[in-house]
């Protein structure tokens, strides 16, 4: 490998946390400044699996609960070749939601245990850096109101808020919090430097595997 890897950041945070603004403003801040910078998300809901799970949020279907856990975590696996492929070529990824929120949402259900809802993701590309947007899910119900899908609801929203803090525990995962409370532009300068700061370390070190 003769160029310098991207680094793979990821963006969690309860829904209307700021994301999927966030991951755009960073993206295009990385490009402006000269470096490779592409953007992903999850669910990835153009692929076959992607589909299920798309079909399922919006109500179409229904699953069963282990089952729809399964076909997020196969909808991560299945980019895994991609995202190597990026880092190699030294593009950073900026990843809107990952397995953090994969964990967060099934083990907010009654009967699934934080080490279960693991399992499948163990040994995913690492990132090198997690930025959690913290914004209270009375303020997030306050950016407008939830939508029609699955999960949008403020009594499971406070629950997955519980979980992600118990995710945030582990520090072999790289999380930094973010007061996404802020306005758009306070939490992109923040956002942008310790992805820059981030950059510059990974570039020297190969990818790890999350939670192994
Ligand atoms: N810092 C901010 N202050 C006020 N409003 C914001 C801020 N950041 C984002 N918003 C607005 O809040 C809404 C949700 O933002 P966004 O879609 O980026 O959140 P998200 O975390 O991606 O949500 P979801 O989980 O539903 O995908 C949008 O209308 C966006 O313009
Ligand atoms: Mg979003």
């Amino acid at each position: 490998m003769s160029c310098r890897r991207g680094a793979l950041i990821v963006l969690e945070g309860v829904d209307r946390a700021g994301k999927t603004t966030q991951c755009h403003k960073l993206v295009q801040a990385l490009q402006q400044s000269g470096r490779a910078a592409e953007m992903m998300r999850f669910p990835d809901r153009t692929t076959k699996i992607g589909k299920l799970i798309s079909s399922y949020l919006e109500k179409k279907s229904n699953l069963e609960d282990h089952t729809v856990h399964l076909l997020f975590s196969a909808n991560r696996w299945e980019m895994v070749p991609l995202i190597k492929q990026k880092l190699e070529q030294g593009i950073n990824l900026v990843v809107d939601r990952y397995a953090f929120s994969g964990v967060a949402f099934t083990s907010a259900k009654p009967g699934f245990s934080l080490e279960w809802c693991m399992n499948p993701d163990v040994g995913l590309p690492k990132p090198d850096l997690v930025m959690f947007l913290q914004l209270n899910p009375n303020m997030a119900a306050n950016r407008g109101e939830y939508g029609i899908e699955r999960y949008e609801t403020s009594a499971f929203q406070r629950t997955v808020h519980q979980r992600f803090e118990q995710l945030m525990q582990d520090s072999s995962v790289n999380w930094k919090v973010i007061d996404a409370a802020r306005t758009i532009e306070e939490v992109h300068k923040d956002i942008k430097l310790l992805s820059e700061d981030i950059i510059s370390l990974a570039e020297n070190q190969p990818v790890g595997e999350l939670w192994r």
